[in-house]
């Protein structure tokens, strides 16, 4: 019945394997988004890859009347009086990552002797503030991977048709054992965890080699392994024929467990995530009215959900449906309501069963919109204020955490994206906006698993200064305050008056999020630094950290806290509580992963030598990794780490 995509491994395997020289042509056959060709293709990419798209849209108006500017927070200091405070918030980033499947070597690196220094720097700074990262490998894409014993020169990840699939363009992806260790071998250089995805398109003949193997190879380092992914589209995207509904879904759920039972190679059995319901088709209440937390509870390890505030496939798969004009929605990411509370509220009820049921509670893939993101916002500032205020808002709602979708380079949102294929040898990376926003609520929980956080519906509850509290050890440790009015008259900067009563301590250390308007991609700093520009970064922070100490006044007990129009601040009141030690000055992660190594290689490589001067990119022998101009990609190689120092420096090749 549900044999629809019978997987036909041995084509793909020929097709990857039998060639000999580079599968260039495959960019053709796939008919992907064409990457650049030419070593000056520099403009041409970034124009083309909407991961380097350069749209800059109109700030929103002000509103009328604008929020008033002058407003009053009133805090109590003990957090046993404070009601509605959200669960304490144990262990790594809030935010964690999800990767698709098919761009993991773009993020990651090519294999697991050339991972990607730059993504291990910007894991590094997470870990460095909140201990600890989930990612997640899988989506769309998991459902149709293969794994294959052996792919082209040295790489661990190749792509094919997914069978006769007349009915979804998802590529199947092949793989091979070498993506375990490549994870492997990131845990062991930062502490990343992860979560894999059972392949859930066939539930006659599962797959789980992938659970086979992420579970013996990985081990402790594996947190959970997801079963099923967006259930709710498994009818439209043509993974289910006749019907599906949440009955049939615990069904699937069922028979997965039964097969796992009874396999050896998969000696951990009661770690799996579920629902993951994409909340399109399905609520996840239509799931929890079948009775799917008592009948699996035993056998999970979270609940999970996805969404996404909105979608932009007409635009990016040219769907005939009419597109999305960014402009006309770029307002919406720009206050506290529409992307934030509306979007949060339909989970409140689901976090709290998970907490009766002692589950984490996951929302397992989410960005600004699916099928990409829109251009001129997934990527900005007013993006990254967004994702700070949408992260807080989960946290407050009880989510335990939150993965933020990486789509690769032809997509707007990602936090982080490797620069194109071909000019890997000479330009960096980039991150985007909302990786800030991880940083931030990183270092907003930090690392003594008890911050709990409220939303304190300042400013009679105004919209566009949303702000909350975070109680670290049940004492106010923290103030976040957000302004989204993009306003360089300088007219809508707030002054916001911490009231702390007889708790006010003399001064409070405040770190701002800045930039010139929401709707800029560049020059944005988080307390003074930046990561650098689209392919200027290499994950390690510039410039000088700019802390900014504001005096409190004991009489009538008061902080005055300045937040620019458009800006984020987040307030350490940690004088107040001498309970906790001072995390303020974090910055630089101690431990960097150097991406110099290309002085080694570089000359094998044919390529502009202005553009090597000015860029401290790399080369390779088969220039970036992948040949087929889509998947190996970028992977500023590192491998043969020399642990030990603090400075751990890769170097792609033998010396
Ligand atoms: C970029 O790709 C083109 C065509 O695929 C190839 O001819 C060219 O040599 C490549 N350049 C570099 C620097 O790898
Ligand atoms: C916080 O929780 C994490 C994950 O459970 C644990 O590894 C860590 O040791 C805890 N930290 C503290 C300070 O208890
Ligand atoms: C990774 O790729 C490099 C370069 O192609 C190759 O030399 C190396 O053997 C590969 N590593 C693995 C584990 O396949
Ligand atoms: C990474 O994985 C390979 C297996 O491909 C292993 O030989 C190597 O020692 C690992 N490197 C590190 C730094 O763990
Ligand atoms: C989150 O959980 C806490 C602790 O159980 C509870 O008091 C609070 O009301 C919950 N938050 C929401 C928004 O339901």
């Amino acid at each position: 019945m549900h044999n629809l995509r019978k997987y036909d491994l041995g084509a793909a395997f020929t097709f990857f394997i039998l060639p000999a020289t580079p599968i260039v042509s495959a960019v053709t056959i796939y008919g992907q988004i064409p990457l650049a060709q030419t070593n000056t293709a520099y403009a041409a990419s970034s124009t083309t890859l909407a991961a380097y798209n350069e749209t800059i849209l109109t700030p929103p108006t002000i509103s009328n009347p604008p929020p008033t500017s002058h407003y009053t927070v009133n805090l109590v200091r003990d957090a046993n009086t404070v009601s509605g405070l959200s669960i304490p918030h144990v262990g790594p980033s809030f935010w964690g990552f999800s990767i698709e499947m098919s761009v993991v070597s773009q993020v990651l690196g090519k294999n697991s002797t050339h991972l990607a220094p730059t993504f291990l720097n910007l894991m590094s700074n997470l870990q460095e503030r909140a201990g600890g990262i989930l990612i997640r490998i899988g989506g769309n894409t998991q459902e149709f991977a293969v794994m294959v014993d052996k792919l082209d020169n040295g790489r661990t990840f190749g792509k094919t048709v997914s069978g006769s699939n007349a009915t979804t363009k998802t590529p199947a992806v092949l793989y091979t054992r070498d993506m375990f260790y490549m994870a492997f071998n990131i845990s062991s250089l930062v502490n990343v965890k992860w979560f894999f995805g059972i392949p859930f398109n066939d539930s006659m003949n599962w797959r789980l080699t992938i659970a086979e193997e992420a579970q013996d190879i990985l081990g402790d380092n594996l947190v959970a392994l997801q079963a099923g992914n967006e259930p709710d589209f498994y009818l439209s995207f043509g993974r289910r024929q006749i019907k599906y509904d949440p009955a049939d879904y615990n069904s699937d759920v069922d028979s997965l467990i039964k097969v796992i039972d009874a396999n050896p190679r998969i000696p951990v059995k009661n770690k799996l995530l579920g629902p993951s319901v994409a909340t399109g088709p399905w609520t996840p209440e239509m799931v929890w009215e079948t009775g799917f937390i008592d009948r699996f509870k035993d056998r999970l390890y979270a609940l999970t959900v996805e969404h996404y505030p909105d979608n932009n496939c007409a635009a990016q798969f040219n769907t005939g449906s009419p597109a999305v004009p960014p402009q006309s929605v770029f307002p919406a990411y720009l206050n506290h309501k529409d992307r934030v509370v509306d979007l949060v509220a339909p989970y409140v009820n689901s976090g709290n069963l998970a907490q009766q049921a002692g589950k984490p509670f996951i929302m397992f893939e989410t960005n600004s919109a699916s099928c990409g993101g829109f251009a001129g916002i997934s990527d900005t500032f007013g993006a990254a204020l967004w994702a700070a205020d949408y992260g807080f808002q989960m946290a407050f709602a009880n989510f335990t955490h939150a993965m933020m979708h990486i789509g690769g380079q032809n997509v707007f949102y990602n936090p982080f994206t490797s620069p194109p294929t071909n000019q890997s040898s000479y330009h960096q990376w980039t991150v985007g906006a909302v990786y800030y926003s991880t940083l931030i609520l990183a270092e907003a929980f930090a690392t003594t698993n008890t911050s709990r956080i409220i939303d304190l519906q300042a400013n009679a509850g105004n919209i566009y200064t949303p702000s909350y509290a975070i109680y670290e050890n049940d004492v106010l440790d923290k103030v976040a305050l957000f302004n989204y009015v993009d306003d360089p008259t300088g007219a809508n900067d707030l002054q916001v008056t911490l009231d702390l009563g007889s708790a006010t301590p003399a001064s409070v250390r405040v770190k701002y999020l800045a930039a010139s308007t929401v709707s800029i991609k560049d020059n944005m700093t988080w307390a003074g630094q930046t990561l650098g520009n689209t392919f200027e970064v290499d994950g390690r922070f510039r410039g000088t950290l700019d802390i900014h100490t504001i005096p409190c006044s004991p009489l009538p007990g008061e902080c005055v806290i300045p937040v620019k129009a458009p800006g984020f601040a987040l307030a350490f009141l940690d004088a107040a509580t001498s309970d906790s030690a001072d995390m303020s000055g974090l910055s630089q992660a101690t431990k960097t992963f150097s991406t110099t190594a290309w002085t080694n290689i570089h000359n094998t490589a044919t390529f502009n030598p202005q553009e090597v001067e000015t860029s401290n990119g790399h080369a390779g022998p088969n220039r970036g990794g992948g040949h087929d101009g889509r998947l190996g990609t970028s992977s500023f190689k590192g491998s043969k780490m020399t642990n030990g120092s603090k400075s751990v420096r890769t170097s792609a090749f033998p010396r």
